[in-house]
């Protein structure tokens, strides 16, 4: 059993060794102490637990077993409102104490859940109007979950309530080292609501946007369709209405709803603050290409991010052939992504897939060793610890087909043996690689402005950002030299090329960060639909792209959306290769200081991408939406003229990162193929979960991961 004192050594170790913001009380004890308490908090490898389902009988062996697992937290309760408020203002936390003492018991450190993203049946009976009305103008229903407002202030107080009350009885709990906030904010169909609550809500949000009503008519442009509103009480959300909705007002009620399931979020935290200062607070998510909610808002002032990471389940969703690299790639972006929102920092997963994942239907088997290599995967990506989804296997409820460390009967899953080994192995790698840094040479614009303002006006019926995103994503991060997903108005310095797939929505702020950066000797490479928008969504009034004519050297003769015909692009130059084609787009260029890369090859007359030297760097304006084979090409021949080499020329299939720390350097190789693989070695390495030194070769298993120091 962890002494208290042994508890509060370890929570203050951990919060400073991540550097979380140390309360005051433990600046003070961290002292005091250091020089008799080893350094020995929990990593946070460990497991989602439901003793809200599972008989108490059964906790002590679960704890147990955990426990010789090698799993070191769970995370509970996110789930149980109904169970810790079976009637209003009537709390019960007795059982989830007696859970949470037999697992602290075993050594288990527990992160609790709030539970708001389910209310219990008695809240929505009594409180009908807390229920979300979706973009149909539907209600949605209870008996899922995340059926609520995000807005409505009956369910505030009562989210608020239930966390306040486990956070008063939960601060001085031994075990319990920090917090989940709800769960998983806007990740079901339905990610926004359109009720009356969220209408009043979002005319506060603009008249704090924007102070004044002609603002507002100016900004969405109001006089379209008689639209001209003279008091805040008219602005409607965007509800059928028998023709689109205004485009400037839609992305603001994006943004709306984004800030409105922040400050939901931001509610709990303040109170967590107040109430269980030792505790670190996060809330789980997932990252590209998903995108309903502005993640760095919601996780500004969340001590790290927690990402839920499902690379089998996410593969049931993937269309057309799923090779290796790309089911890789598909996770991939989310670590990157996740782990770019607090900008590097080392990031949890919260939810990590340990067996087949099903709602209605189960995904596949993973196979042998795929479960280590998703583990692996996301510490490679800068991941500092993973929790498993889920312990045992629910015999009931909606999700009795996703499958946990146990199976039904409660005997061991097919992959517990690998998770055990897995986890023993990080622990190996140990607190050194786990919180270290990712190293990466290029970045990526992961846009929400963009994707929304895209999603609200796609321009071509087949055209969305997730996919330019995801299929950009690959050409560059297949190239094994790093990259960040990020936005453009961040510190673009540290990176070799920066890459903006259809930044269709660009504002001043990031026009004038991306001019620095190439004058400094950055390379920018857009795709097309370049600053086509300001934030408000109006089309800017100027020959395109925009505020960036003078950094890419181009202006746009014309744009033109590709239906039936056969728009070929002919490369030449530093590109030369094999002909390609413009797929559903096609910019045509003309250059002012700009050289020629490719034209397009009938109908059009035109430059299909450009190149232009700009002070000390150089931009480049990919004007076609080339075919997936000359989109790696080209990105990768541009990444590479940036500087940016991997020292490895690995097969497809093969992934290679980087971590850092100090003058150490560790580099995870993962083969993603479900067949051995080979990969030549730049010089003289040692394995370091092997210990065997290596020269020349490195053979790989199928699904093989290994983590390389130079010696
Ligand atoms: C996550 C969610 C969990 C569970 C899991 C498996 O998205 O946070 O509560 O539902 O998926 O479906
Ligand atoms: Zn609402």
């Amino acid at each position: 059993m962890l002494t208290r004192r042994e508890f509060t050594a370890r929570s203050a170790a951990l919060m400073a060794a991540s550097g979380l913001r140390l309360p005051l009380w433990q600046r003070a004890l961290r002292p005091m102490l250091a020089p008799e308490t080893p350094v020995q908090r929990p990593l946070l490898l460990g497991v989602d637990y439901y003793p809200d389902q599972t008989p108490e009988n059964l906790w002590e062996e679960d704890a147990r077993m955990i426990s010789e697992a090698g799993l070191t937290n769970v995370r509970v309760a996110e789930f149980a409102w109904s169970l810790m408020e079976p009637s209003e203002g009537n709390f019960d936390f007795a059982w989830l104490k007696r859970a949470v003492d037999i697992l602290n018991k075993q050594g288990i450190a527990v992160i609790l859940g709030t539970p708001s993203a389910a209310p219990p049946p008695w809240l929505t009976e009594k409180y009908p109007e807390v229920l979300m009305i979706n973009s149909d103008g539907m209600t949605v229903h209870p008996g899922g979950r995340r059926f609520t407002c995000p807005t409505n202030k009956t369910y505030r107080k009562l989210s608020l309530s239930i966390a306040t009350e486990m956070a008063k009885a939960f601060a001085d709990i031994p075990g319990v080292i920090g917090w989940q906030i709800d769960n998983e904010f806007t990740l079901q169909p339905f990610g926004r609501c359109y009720c009356k609550y969220c209408r009043e809500g979002f005319q506060d949000w603009s008249k704090q946007k924007y102070g004044t009503l002609d603002t507002v008519n100016q900004k969405w442009g109001t006089a379209f369709w008689s639209q001209i509103y003279t008091d805040w009480k008219q602005i409607p959300v965007p509800l059928p209405s028998n023709g689109p909705a205004n485009p400037g007002l839609a992305l603001d009620y994006d943004r709306y709803q984004s800030h409105a399931n922040a400050s939901f979020s931001s509610e709990q935290l303040v109170m967590l603050r107040q109430h269980c200062p030792r505790h670190f607070v996060t809330t789980n998510s997932v990252g590209a290409p998903f995108d309903t909610l502005n993640l760095r808002e919601l996780f500004h002032d969340l001590d790290f991010v927690s990402d839920d990471n499902y690379p089998g389940f996410a593969a049931m969703f993937m269309q057309g052939e799923i090779t290796p690299e790309r089911l890789a790639f598909a996770s991939a972006i989310g670590h990157d992504s996740m782990r770019s929102v607090k900008g590097g920092k080392p990031y949890l997963i919260m939810e990590e897939q340990s067996g087949k994942a099903g709602q209605p239907s189960f995904s596949a088997q993973p196979h042998p060793g795929q479960l280590r290599l998703w583990a692996f995967q996301a510490v490679a990506h800068g991941a500092m610890g993973v929790n498993y989804f889920r312990w045992d296997t629910a015999r009931f409820g909606a999700e009795e087909y996703w499958h946990g460390l146990l199976n039904h009967d409660r005997s061991k899953s097919p992959g517990f043996a690998e998770i055990v080994a897995t986890v023993k192995d990080m622990k190996t790698l140990g607190r050194e690689v786990l919180e270290s840094s990712y190293v990466a040479e290029a970045a990526l614009s992961f846009d929400q402005d963009c994707d929304w303002a895209l999603h609200i006006q796609p321009g071509h019926n087949q055209l969305t950002y997730q996919s330019q995103l995801t299929e950009w994503y690959g050409a560059v991060a297949g190239a094994n030299t790093g990259t960040d997903l990020i936005h453009l108005d961040e510190d673009l310095s540290k990176y070799k090329a920066v890459f903006a797939p259809v930044q269709y929505v660009l504002t001043q702020p990031q026009a004038e960060n991306i001019r620095t950066y190439v004058r400094n000797g950055g390379m920018f490479v857009a795709g097309f639909r370049l600053g086509v928008k300001d934030e408000s969504s109006q089309i800017v009034n100027m020959p395109l792209p925009g505020l960036l004519r003078d950094v890419m050297g181009v202006t746009l003769k014309d744009y033109v959306p590709i239906y039936s015909e056969k728009v070929g692009v002919a490369f030449e130059g530093q590109l030369a290769g094999p002909a390609g084609e413009a797929v559903l787009w096609a910019d045509l260029l003309i250059p002012q200081s700009a050289t020629i890369l490719a034209k397009y090859t009938g109908p059009y007359e035109a430059a299909a991408i450009t190149i232009n030297s700009f002070g000390k760097g150089k931009a480049v304006y990919i004007g076609a939406d080339l075919d997936t084979t000359n989109l790696n090409r080209v990105l990768r021949t541009l990444l590479g003229m940036s500087g940016s080499k991997s020292e490895f020329a690995a097969a497809k299939g093969i992934e290679i990162t980087r971590r850092r720390a100090g003058r150490h350097e560790w580099v995870f190789v993962l083969n993603h193929a479900p067949e051995s693989q080979k990969l030549s070695l730049p010089g003289k390495f040692k394995s370091v979960l092997g210990q065997e030194h290596l020269d020349g070769t490195l053979a790989l298993k199928a699904y093989e991961v290994v983590v390389l120091q130079r010696v």
